[in-house]
């Protein structure tokens, strides 16, 4: 089940964050910021009660970014990071961005996998961009914007 996250998520998300991007992972008061920020939306997926998944989407004017997504070393390639990812793109389309672009380390194969199964398309590269000194990829995905309502 995905559905949006709330504040008491925040102690599941931050220790997802631990196993899925190590030092790299944001702390408890950053997870509580995204959480609760205006501008952003957190999608939670649950298995039996069980937080499994976590996406974070951030909105500013046309543009949407995904900031985050991480799914439990033990179910992934399940589905659920595509299920998160499209709920990020129904929420891009809910508050009218034209397009979603992210960034990906160039040895993500798992997440560029997923991106490129979703439909997105590297636009450009920034050399040594992280930490480890991977360069990350900038992809970026057309959003259908809803008229409905
Ligand atoms: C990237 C991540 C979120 C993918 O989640 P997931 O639930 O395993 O992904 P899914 O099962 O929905 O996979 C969807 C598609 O993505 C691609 N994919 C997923 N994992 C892959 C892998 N290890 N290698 C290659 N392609 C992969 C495949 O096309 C897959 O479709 P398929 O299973 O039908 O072949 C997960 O690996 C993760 O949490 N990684 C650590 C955190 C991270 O790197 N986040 C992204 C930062 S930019």
């Amino acid at each position: 089940m995905i559905r949006p996250g709330a504040p008491g998520d925040v102690e599941a998300l931050a220790s997802l964050e631990q196993e899925a991007f190590g030092a790299d992972a944001w702390s408890r008061a950053q997870v509580t910021e995204e959480v609760a920020g205006q501008t952003r939306h957190v999608v939670v997926a649950e298995d039996e009660g069980r937080v499994v998944g976590y996406a974070s989407l951030m909105v500013a004017g046309d543009t949407a970014d995904v900031a985050r997504i991480a799914v439990a070393p033990r179910t992934r390639r399940r589905g659920v990071g595509r299920r998160l990812l499209a709920a990020l793109l129904d929420e891009s389309a809910r508050r009218g961005a034209e397009r979603v672009l992210l960034e990906v380390a160039a040895d993500n194969a798992a997440a560029l996998g997923l991106y490129e199964a979703g439909g997105f398309v590297a636009i450009a590269t920034r050399p040594h961009y992280y930490r480890s000194g991977a360069d990350a990829v900038v992809m970026q995905r057309a959003v259908q914007t809803r008229r409905d309502g």
